[in-house]
């Protein structure tokens, strides 16, 4: 397994490795790697001969008051994972320069999708995203790419980019991987103390909730948020930054009874940390 740290390095090595006829995967990733990432990466290998995994924490995609000084950076753990499940090259650049030189003034910003759920409560997240994913392709110039469908929304916006922008890059979804008591997979877990770790739970129970309401019948978004709702906010340590019905395809509020693919999306905070997770209704 290689490691480089060097964008034109990363970029001459995707051009030969392309040109000698291999497929490459990426996996894009912010590091501190746990058993969703690793999932992606098994994904990625049934997809290419060569799977490379970018490690960076980018700050563009946080907001003034969220967590990048404190997101854990955790490069040595992250590189025996990679080994272990068979990565090929990580990208992990030396510098923030070596993505945003010291004057860049091009941005990818979308504005259509990003107008709801996590676009709408933190501004600019998905300009630097998508700024970040386009240039990560650009560097690693892969034929698929990978990504959880845990951030729905993220998902949903790479598949419109690829397709809007041209990127000869087929976009790939992996499922959410869940510890046993269907808590999703996140770097941010590690910030809840038991008591909290235990009411974390409640976004998974509520995203069930509402998808047996739906299967007994019920097709009025704002009944299955309620419903939702008062299941989270029963637990003493959340608050919820949204929980909404949107359609699958447009990201747009279902405001009539639901009949095509909708997606629901919970952000809460449980404690410090705001965790998010989400399920497709299909009717
Ligand atoms: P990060 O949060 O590190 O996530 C990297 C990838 O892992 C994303 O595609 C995310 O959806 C996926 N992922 C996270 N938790 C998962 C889980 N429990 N099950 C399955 N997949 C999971 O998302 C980002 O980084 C960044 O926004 C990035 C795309 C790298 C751009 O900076």
């Amino acid at each position: 397994m290689k490691v480089i740290t060097h964008s034109p390095e990363m970029q001459q090595t995707a051009l030969a490795l392309r040109a000698a006829g291999r497929r490459l995967a990426l996996v894009p990733t912010m590091g501190n790697l746990h058993a969703g990432h690793l999932a992606l990466v098994r994904l990625a290998k049934q997809h290419a001969d060569v799977v490379i995994v970018s490690i960076f924490v980018n700050p563009t995609q946080f907001g003034p008051n969220e967590d990048f000084q404190t997101y854990p950076r955790t490069f040595e753990a992250d590189r025996a994972q990679c080994a272990a499940a068979g990565v090929d090259i990580i990208f992990y650049p030396a510098d923030v320069s070596e993505i945003y030189p010291a004057d860049a003034s091009i941005t990818v910003v979308e504005s259509a999708l990003s107008q709801t759920l996590c676009g709408a409560s933190r501004p600019g997240h998905f300009t630097g995203v998508c700024t970040v994913v386009a240039k990560l392709f650009n560097l690693t110039l892969p034929h698929v790419a990978v990504f959880g469908e845990k951030d729905g929304q993220q998902l949903r916006i790479m598949r419109r980019m690829a397709r809007d922008l041209h990127f000869p890059v087929e976009i790939i979804a992996g499922p959410t991987v869940r510890e046993q008591d269907g808590l999703a997979l996140s770097s941010r877990n590690q910030y809840l103390t038991p008591a909290q770790r235990a009411q974390a739970t409640c976004l998974r129970r509520a995203l069930t909730e509402a998808e047996q309401r739906f299967a007994a019948g019920e097709r009025n978004p704002q009944c299955l948020i309620t419903a939702m709702w008062n299941l989270i906010a029963a637990e003493p340590d959340t608050r919820i930054d949204y929980i909404a019905i949107v359609d699958d395809e447009t990201l747009a509020p279902v405001l009539e009874p639901i009949t095509r693919p909708a997606l629901v999306a919970l952000a809460v905070w449980v404690g410090q940390p705001r965790l998010i997770d989400n399920t497709v209704l299909r009717p």
